[in-house]
């Protein structure tokens, strides 16, 4: 820990328990690099957020919300699934009832969504989670055992993608936590880093290799400038055509931070996107808190698409967070509540200012969605539809 401080200084320290499960964890790892040689970041990311029962979305602490590491949108307010629910009755018809979510976290997007659909009279016949972690699956659970114990029963958790769904598919924050390979360009090269055992009280350090095949060819359609790292996003990019694959009729929303390909390769963002979140603090180090800490990229919309249309989608709309959700009725659901209960409404309030805000999430986060066999608009995109710039 003394080396992670030097270079983290602003961390809250691991307590003893955190410090012999990262120590597990980076254990499980060294030995991956000790056969390896070479652990390339993508199979690192994998580990460190996935391992079973060590990884940080596969072992038992609490990770969203206030008492966690970072918070997403439905975490902040019951309004944002509420909002989605709109998009997602407007989609469904009696032949292409089924939600999909993938990587529900907490729960609390389906219980919000499954609560404002029954609302509207228009509950999906089936709502599917695939979870990865067995950790949060429970957590699940739970949650929607208590705060929908008479609609829990419709849910359905699943292990792996259905072969023909009829309907909606649902990522809020989920992609930004698929694993990433890492790149960096050196004259006419084009390296792959990845990890190696590290020295001086560092359990890991960087390393860099050629990179070879698919790795190489995605890097240098990017056309990127001498000295630049970044990620490039094969297992998302591999997630979208299966989706798409399953996908016979419907639509694919994916809610998450990042930008359209000429954004997010700017020659100005040369270090990449890749984040880490632990107890609330931010920083750039995914070799540090190895399993303590979530580890994140932003998304290049513009690869998303292609794979999406690769797969035989086609593109429905592309907009800001605030403009989605404007558009599907977040304003008209929040005048609804009562201004007197201020108990409700205040945090509401602080909700939708944070949802949409152009200095907080509206603007950083997009909705893309994807389709097939859909002529009709999505009201989701009614306004500020920015397709034209992926
Ligand atoms: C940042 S959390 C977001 C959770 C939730 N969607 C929310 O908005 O609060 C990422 C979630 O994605 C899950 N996940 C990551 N990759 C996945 C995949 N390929 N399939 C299903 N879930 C996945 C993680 O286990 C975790 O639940």
């Amino acid at each position: 820990m003394s080396t992670l401080h030097q270079r983290l200084p602003d961390l809250p320290a691991p307590d003893a328990s955190q410090r012999a499960h990262m120590a597990r964890l980076e254990a499980l790892i060294a030995g991956e690099i000790e056969r390896e040689r070479f652990l390339p970041f993508q199979r690192f990311m994998q580990l460190a957020l996935y391992a079973p029962g060590l990884g940080y979305y596969a072992a038992g602490a609490t990770k969203l919300g206030a008492a966690g590491d970072f918070v997403t949108a439905p975490e902040l307010s019951p309004l944002f699934g509420a909002a989605l629910a709109r998009q997602v009755a407007a989609i469904m018809t009696a032949e292409c009832n089924t939600v999909v979510e993938l990587g529900a976290g907490s729960g609390r997007l389906a219980a919000g969504l499954l609560a404002e659909l029954a609302r509207l009279d228009r509950l999906p016949g089936r709502y599917c989670i695939i979870e990865l972690s067995a950790d949060l699956r429970a957590r699940q659970q739970a949650l929607l055992r208590h705060a929908l114990p008479t609609l829990c029963e419709r849910v359905q958790w699943l292990e792996r993608m259905p072969d023909a769904i009829r309907g909606i598919v649902l990522a809020n924050e989920v992609l930004d936590a698929v694993p990433v390979a890492l790149v960096r360009t050196a004259g006419a090269d084009v390296l792959e880093l990845g990890v190696v055992a590290g020295c001086g009280g560092d359990a890991f350090a960087w390393s860099a290799r050629p990179a070879r095949g698919e790795l190489a060819a995605a890097a240098r359609e990017l056309d990127l400038p001498d000295g630049y790292t970044t990620e490039i996003h094969l297992l998302a990019r591999a997630l979208v055509r299966t989706i798409g694959a399953a996908l016979s009729h419907g639509a694919l929303l994916v809610i998450d931070y990042g930008f359209p390909r000429r954004e997010y390769y700017h020659p100005q963002r040369a270090g990449g996107t890749l984040m880490c979140h632990y107890r609330h603090h931010s920083h750039a180090d995914p070799l540090a808190l190895v399993g303590l800490q979530d580890i994140t990229s932003h998304l290049d919309f513009s690869a998303l698409a292609q794979a999406a249309l690769d797969s035989g989608m086609t593109l429905l709309g592309y907009a800001t967070q605030a403009h989605f959700l404007i558009n599907c009725g977040l304003l008209e659901l929040l005048a609804a509540l009562d201004p007197n209960d201020v108990h409700r409404y205040a945090p509401a309030c602080a909700a939708v200012q944070t949802l949409v805000g152009p200095a907080e999430m509206g603007e950083l986060f997009k909705v893309i969605a994807f389709g097939r066999g859909i002529d009709r608009p999505l009201l989701g995109f009614r306004s500020g539809n920015r397709a034209g710039m992926l």
